[in-house]
């Protein structure tokens, strides 16, 4: 185990998330066009940081800082780590943020449309969700936790329960992302798409909740799984208060001069909390994996000492 490379890991994780956020400021300042130049900025590497500009060309500098550490991350994995599905996550990993970096500069030569910048959105979080996992696959908990005693018999194992839950917040992203680039702030939003996106936050918050509140009941005491579960679900009520705060300004903004500062804030908060909901979902998941086998036979990422 190297605490150094949980503690580099962990520092990806949160630059990601940062990413996250500077992206979304980038879409909800509409500044996606600031420059219709890839991969330099006006010709530029370093053009001057004025208007719009400064949120887009910001964007793209924390994408290449995260990129940079995502090299430096993999290199780390590799040198570093024994099981070979977390080298191969490491290797995966830089791919994915190539491919993210790619579908950005895509979308600014092809003037931003709606499959390009939708896809952009979601690879964003599918690339946030790696790296978190890499930092819980090398963290300590993660080494040192036993597998719990066999669910019982006939009851629906947790591990089903919160597949489920992270593949309906995966859908409700992707939703999300759709809804987000279908209409600028000048432009009302498509109310059927809304209605979906709203649909898709009541299936969240119904599997979500079962899952976070069987965990809770099944598993008291055991934090390692209640924790996750917790978070996941305080974060989920922030979220569709953010949600519906989002769009209540959004209904506002297609009158405004230009994107104002309340509709900004909370437009991006919401994609950000988005992204918190999935991540935590994500460990609560991964870890139901680790220390709760469906069956006595299948102890998938538990399986030896050394695959731990
Ligand atoms: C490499 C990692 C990258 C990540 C994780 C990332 C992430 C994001 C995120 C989360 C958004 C906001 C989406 C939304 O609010 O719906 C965004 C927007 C955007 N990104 Fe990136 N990005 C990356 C790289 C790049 C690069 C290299 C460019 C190059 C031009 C770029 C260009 C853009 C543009 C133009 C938008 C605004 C799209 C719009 O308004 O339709 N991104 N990015
Ligand atoms: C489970 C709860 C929810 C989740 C996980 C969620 C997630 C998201 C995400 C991630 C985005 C942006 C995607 C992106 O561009 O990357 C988004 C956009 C949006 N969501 Fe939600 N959402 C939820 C609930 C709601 C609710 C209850 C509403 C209320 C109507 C709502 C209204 C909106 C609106 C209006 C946008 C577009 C914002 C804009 O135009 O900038 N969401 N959602």
């Amino acid at each position: 185990m190297s605490k150094g490379l949980n503690r580099f890991a962990i520092l990806v994780a949160c630059a990601t998330f940062f990413l996250i956020i500077a992206g979304a400021l980038v879409t909800s300042h509409d500044a996606g066009l600031a420059t219709s130049d890839w991969p330099l900025s006006n010709g530029q590497v370093f053009p001057k940081m004025v208007g719009n500009l400064f949120w887009e060309h910001g964007h793209r500098m924390v994408a290449t800082t995260v990129g940079l550490l995502t090299i430096a991350l993999m290199i780390y994995v590799l040198r570093r780590e024994k099981r070979s599905w977390v080298r191969k996550l490491g290797v995966f990993a830089l791919l994915a943020v190539i491919a993210q970096g790619l579908l950005g500069g895509l979308t600014v030569k092809l003037m931003l449309p709606l499959a390009v910048s939708a896809a952009h959105a979601t690879l964003a979080q599918l690339f946030f969700c790696t790296t978190v996992s890499l930092a819980v696959f090398t963290s300590p908990s993660w080494m040192e936790a036993r597998p719990l005693p066999l669910e019982e018999k006939g009851i629906l194992p947790l591990r089903y329960l919160c597949t489920a839950a992270l593949v309906t917040i995966f859908v409700q992203l992707i939703l999300g992302a759709t809804l987000r680039h279908s209409a600028t702030w000048d432009h009302d939003l498509p109310t059927d798409l809304v209605l979906t996106h709203v649909g898709g936050a009541l299936a969240v918050t119904i599997v979500l909740g079962i899952a976070a509140t069987t965990t809770l009941r099944r598993h008291k005491g055991q934090t390692f799984l209640t924790h996750p579960a917790i978070f996941a679900l305080s974060l989920l009520v922030v979220q569709l208060f953010l949600g519906l705060a989002a769009y209540v300004t959004r209904l506002q903004s297609p009158k405004d001069p230009q994107p104002l500062n309340p509709m900004i804030g909370i437009t991006v908060a919401h994609v950000a909390c988005g992204a918190l909901v999935f991540a935590t979902t994500i460990v609560l998941t991964l870890r139901t994996y680790k220390v709760l086998p469906a069956s006595g036979d299948a102890l998938d990422f538990a399986a030896s000492p050394q695959e731990s």
